[in-house]
């Protein structure tokens, strides 16, 4: 696969008013590329349009809340119309939720698949015609997570919405190889962004900020992923991992279960 210039190219980030979608676009912005903003709260995407515009690039913010197809329409629809086209769509918005399985109502997981799995396919496939309409295709990137891999305690349903996502992406990949349109996942490690404050309010919890099982070794920060997916985008690859010890030791885990149950105890009886 040759590496791509991306200067005048244009992404639609969902989930681009915070964390590792801000950073993505203010990544890309400084690749040369022109970037189409959506989320739910419009004063936030602003602050990220201004700064990607102080970057010489032009934003566009559009008020998306992944759960409405009509709202992923009008991301791309946002792209098409101000840029004529749209090269990479990134279906990134998403949250977590702390409760153990056994408190998880059906109500609260359909909740958090209809945003971070039914969001993301919402968003993949509004950007679909586009990319079949173009010479150029395009190339599909979704944030899962290390958590598509391997589970912790309290975190089951957000982990089952980031493996749902992969086993998609794995397949749309070869369904679409040979149409010029790349399919990439990818899995951040613990990330410091509003993730984690997000999820404790959403399930009730009165805790915030990174996990106490997260070692400092396995905490980034977005901008860590944000380069990692702007080199995905110039060299379109299957899968993106910010840590090559996390993607081993979740190989290994996914091989052997009282591995993973033996790593995730020690680290999660930290928490
Ligand atoms: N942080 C981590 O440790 C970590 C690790 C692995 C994977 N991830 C994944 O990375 C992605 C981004 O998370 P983050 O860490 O950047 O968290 P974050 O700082 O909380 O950002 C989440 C983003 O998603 C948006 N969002 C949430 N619900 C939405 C909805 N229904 N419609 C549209 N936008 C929505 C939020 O915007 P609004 O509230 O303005 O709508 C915000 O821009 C998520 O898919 C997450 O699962 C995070």
């Amino acid at each position: 696969m040759s590496t791509h210039d991306l200067t005048g190219r244009v992404i639609a980030i969902t989930g681009a008013s915070a964390g590792i979608g801000k950073a993505t676009a203010i990544e890309c912005a400084k690749a040369g590329m022109d970037v189409v903003l959506g989320a739910r709260r419009m004063d936030k995407l602003a602050e990220v349009a201004d700064a990607v515009r102080q970057l010489g690039r032009q934003a566009v913010a559009v008020e998306c809340d992944v759960v409405n197809i009509e709202d992923n329409e009008k991301l791309v629809k946002g792209a098409v119309d101000t840029f004529g086209k749209l090269d990479v769509i990134m279906a990134n918005a998403g949250h977590g939720l702390n409760r153990t399985v056994e408190a998880t109502s059906d109500a609260d997981l359909r909740e958090i698949f209809e945003v971070n799995f039914f969001g993301t396919m919402h968003t993949v496939r509004t950007a679909m015609p586009v990319f079949r309409s173009q010479e150029t295709g395009g190339h599909v990137l979704i944030t899962s997570s290390c958590l598509s891999r391997f589970s912790l305690p309290r975190h089951g349903a957000y982990g089952a919405t980031k493996a749902a996502q992969t086993q998609m992406a794995r397949s749309m990949r070869l369904e679409l190889e040979g149409d010029g349109i790349p399919v990439s996942v990818i899995h951040p490690i613990t990330t410091v962004t509003e993730f984690f404050d997000v999820s404790a309010q959403i399930s009730g919890v009165d805790r915030s900020g990174i996990p106490k099982h997260a070692p400092s070794l396995f905490v980034q920060p977005a901008e860590r992923v944000a380069r990692a997916v702007v080199k995905c985008i110039r060299k379109p690859v299957p899968e993106v991992w910010t840590s090559h010890i996390v993607r081993t030791v979740a190989g290994v885990m996914v091989m052997a279960p009282w591995f993973h149950d033996l790593v995730v105890r020690k680290q999660a009886a930290h928490d």
